[in-house]
């Protein structure tokens, strides 16, 4: 994309995973920048274990490979700056207006999921200075663009869950359009991520476009559950949730927004779960 780092953009028919191939790409030594955008994903990776699957030709899947000069307890930030831009292009492009259910998830404003992304970090990276910059990060993002077009068409768990923007708008969407206009909401956003100024940037616009903050949550972790309201949201990039009694700060794990009794969904998440 002109004007951007984003030069060097590999359109792939067919991948078992965008963020693996970039990851692949990152040890052999591939730039910051490098794209890699595919028609169909065999074995598509979602969050927490989960896959991401999309019939071919039907959504945009793609990952970035980033080398920002970020430290390393704000990695999170790099996957929070493609969301922002994820949001920018469709706002840009479609007049449609997403919200960010944290960590990333970008959600229709009936709650149902659009989007997912996925940062997988290379911690080898040989190209990681003592700070932690420089190290290899892909963030993919999986946008429903044109699938689903109708509830129907989704496995009975997501629906109600999942949505795209073709549902949202009655229309099929151009793929390319919505590509090109992620790189090119990215290209200041990532520039923003290696001074304090501009991160704190970031984390405002992550704040203004969070919906989970204010909400009544649950939160998931490796090996325990619990319940609070989201309250803010660290510089970070974590969440807080307020329990009653004391705060804790999420930097990793799932989170479903609850809902007053009556309501079927949380927003969960449009990945399925691993067989
Ligand atoms: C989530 O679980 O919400 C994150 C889904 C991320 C899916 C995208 S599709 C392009 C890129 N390649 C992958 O294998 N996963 C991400």
């Amino acid at each position: 994309m002109p004007g951007t780092r984003f030069s060097d953009i590999r359109r792939l028919q067919s991948v078992d995973s965008t963020n693996r191939y970039l990851l692949d790409e990152a040890r052999a030594g591939a730039d910051d920048g490098v794209v890699a955008v595919a028609d169909h994903q065999s074995a598509g990776r979602g969050r927490l274990g989960r896959r991401w699957e999309a019939p071919a030709g039907s959504n945009l899947l793609m990952s970035v490979l980033l080398r920002p000069d970020l430290p390393p307890d704000h990695r999170h930030l790099a996957a929070a700056v493609v969301a922002l831009a994820a949001t920018d292009a469709v706002d840009v492009v479609l007049g449609l207006e997403l919200g960010i259910k944290w960590p990333n998830d970008l959600l229709a404003l009936d709650g149902r999921k659009v989007a997912g992304v996925l940062a997988e970090a290379d911690v080898a990276s040989a190209a990681g200075g003592p700070d932690g910059g420089g190290a290899a990060i892909v963030v993919g993002i999986g946008i429903n663009v044109n699938w689903p077009e109708a509830d129907t068409d989704l496995p009975p768990d997501l629906v109600g869950v999942a949505t795209s923007l073709r549902q949202q708008l009655g229309r099929r969407v151009d793929r390319t359009e919505v590509l090109e206009a992620v790189l090119v909401a990215l290209e200041p956003r990532v520039s923003d991520l290696a001074t304090t100024a501009g991160r704190i940037r970031q984390v405002d616009d992550l704040r203004a476009r969070c919906t989970t903050i204010g909400t009544r949550v649950g939160v998931e972790l490796a090996d325990s559950r619990f319940e609070g309201t989201a309250c803010a949201v660290t510089s970070e990039g974590h969440l807080v949730v307020d329990t009653g009694g004391s705060r804790r700060t999420v930097v990793a794990g799932d989170v479903v927004h609850l809902r007053p009794p009556g309501q079927r969904h949380g927003a969960l998440g449009a990945a399925a779960d691993p067989e």
